[in-house]
């Protein structure tokens, strides 16, 4: 990417970010709600930082198919509620049983694991609160398609049999096929599903939503590859997070599969595909075509 290139995508996410965090702010209740260690434990994890790529992919697809960006702001936060439960509960000493996530202790950690657990739950139900508020412009039968489509990916048709098929393959050899569908399930689908709300909220077309579909579903396996390189080169000053968590936990990953240089190969052809898929797409769509350069390009 050129370094004027870089300099854009750069501003676009802090801008972006800065505005996700901000509406974080305004949709989830503060930390001084009762009960008091459960807003604490939501607010410690919720506001720890990250990047909000998938809230960010919300925003850039609605603006993508010539969306009025703001109204997709509760949903973006409803994305980043279950995400970071998805982060919460896989930290968790039953599942990864990691220390560090977001560049502190992780929420078991910092509080129990029962609060973390409960955070989790919460995070992930008060997503739906925030789903199924109106959106101007959006047909009731529209939300609940999304709502509908948040619930599947989030849960059996997507992020946790995603996990659980990542927890099963622990310790063993899988064949390529087999470490795609975990990746597509436990990060995939909620990336895709991103794209996909986006354009939906953007007032997108059916052909439109299709493709953002596509365009989502590349770029979701990228990150993953992406995230299991990071696992291995990667520095946890950076990263926020351990690195050789994979390894010390024996998970099934890219590297571990093909080596560091033909999962680069694997994620970089991906973001051709999903940089294709927007061919039809005019400027709009420009920040969707840099951030699938970030995905696998990044250091954190
Ligand atoms: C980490 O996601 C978990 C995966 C699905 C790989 P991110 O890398 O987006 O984490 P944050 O939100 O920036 O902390
Ligand atoms: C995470 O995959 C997938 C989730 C649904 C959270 P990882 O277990 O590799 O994510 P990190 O590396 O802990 O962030
Ligand atoms: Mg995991
Ligand atoms: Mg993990
Ligand atoms: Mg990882």
């Amino acid at each position: 990417m050129s370094s004027e290139a870089d300099q854009v995508l750069k501003r676009f996410l802090a801008e972006q970010k800065e505005r996700v965090e901000h509406a974080l702010q305004q949709y989830v209740p503060s930390a001084d709600q009762q009960p008091h260690r459960l807003h604490e434990a939501i607010h410690y994890s919720l506001m720890a930082g990250g990047k909000r790529l998938r809230p960010i992919l919300i925003i850039a697809a609605a603006q993508s198919v010539g969306g009025n960006s703001e109204k997709a702001l509760p949903m973006a936060c409803a994305m980043e509620c279950i995400h970071t439960y998805s982060l919460i509960h896989d930290d968790l000493p039953a599942m990864d049983d990691d220390d560090l996530r977001r560049g502190q202790p992780t929420c078991h950690r910092k509080f129990d694991e029962s609060t973390a657990i409960l955070a989790g739950d919460a995070l992930l139900t008060y997503a739906f609160d925030l789903a199924a508020r109106p959106i101007r412009n959006v047909s009731p039968e529209n939300q609940l398609l999304m709502i509908r489509s948040l619930a599947q990916y989030a849960g059996l048709g997507g992020m946790v049999s995603g996990q659980v098929l990542d927890l099963e393959a622990e310790g063993k050899q899988v064949d390529l096929d087999t470490l795609k569908n975990i990746h597509a399930h436990k990060t995939g689908a909620l990336i895709r599903t991103s794209c996909i709300l986006g354009a939906i909220i953007g007032g997108g077309s059916n052909s439109e939503v299709v493709s953002l579909g596509r365009y989502g579903h590349a770029i979701g396996l990228a990150f993953q590859i992406a995230d299991d390189i990071l696992d291995v080169v990667g520095d946890t000053a950076t990263l926020g997070k351990p690195v050789g968590s994979d390894e010390k936990q024996k998970k099934s990953t890219y590297p571990q599969l093909m080596g560091l240089e033909e999962a680069q190969k694997q994620a970089d052809q991906l973001v051709d595909e999903a940089v294709e898929v927007l061919a039809s797409f005019g400027s709009e769509a420009d920040p969707l075509r840099q951030l699938a350069r970030y995905i696998v390009t990044r250091t954190h």
